[in-house]
């Protein structure tokens, strides 16, 4: 038995010490311009959808579809997200910011969420992304603020023609 605790705690110990020797010498990456591997990328989408089924709101979104509520949706889009998510011209609207993160945000007019419910939506705004540079904005925008933004997000690919006008204005 003392022959196995021995052999259990030697064997955490080398792995630590391996760790930390990969950490100080440069073995573990820590540049932004890089694809990030599959094993940083399935720990990031596993953690999230755990955090999503057991965290976002179920409900539908208290926010009214009403073309009031999207053209505010887009408003706020444009002063605080268009800078990472691009415009209504998607890929081709890449910020310079949105081209140097690491992993780089969706222009979400070409890679767009209208099919996550918008309990997730309003989930991932309100608390940010851990590992991304996705802020979280519960600290400044309100509840209502951040369901109007998942409200636009949910139907960015088929406005009213009154937010579609001031979508198509948005510049980052
Ligand atoms: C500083 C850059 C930055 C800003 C500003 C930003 N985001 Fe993000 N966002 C990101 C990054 C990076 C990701 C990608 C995370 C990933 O790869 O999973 C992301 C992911 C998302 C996602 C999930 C996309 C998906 O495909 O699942 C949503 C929704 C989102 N952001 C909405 C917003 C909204 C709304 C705002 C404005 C209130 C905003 N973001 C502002 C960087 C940003």
């Amino acid at each position: 038995m003392r022959g196995f605790l021995f052999g259990v705690v030697a064997t955490i110990v080398v792995a630590a010490v391996c760790g930390y020797v990969a950490l100080r010498s440069g073995l573990v990456p820590a540049n932004a311009d890089g694809e990030p591997g599959w094993l940083e990328i399935w720990a990031a989408n596993t953690s999230l959808d755990a955090a999503l089924d057991h965290e976002a709101p179920k409900g539908p979104n208290p926010v009214a579809m009403t073309d009031d509520n999207l053209v505010a949706g887009v408003e706020l889009y444009g002063r605080h997200c268009a800078i990472c998510h691009g415009t209504a011209q998607g890929n081709a609207s890449a910020s310079p910011v949105a081209k140097g993160l690491y992993p780089q945000p969706p222009q979400l007019a070409t890679d767009g969420v209208e099919d996550d419910p918008e309990g997730f939506s309003f989930w991932k705004i309100k608390h940010g992304i851990r590992w991304t540079g996705m802020p979280s904005w519960g600290s400044s925008l309100t509840d209502e603020q951040i369901w109007t933004l998942a409200l636009f997000l949910n139907h960015m690919n088929k406005l009213s023609p009154a937010a579609e006008q001031v979508w198509q204005k948005v510049r980052n």
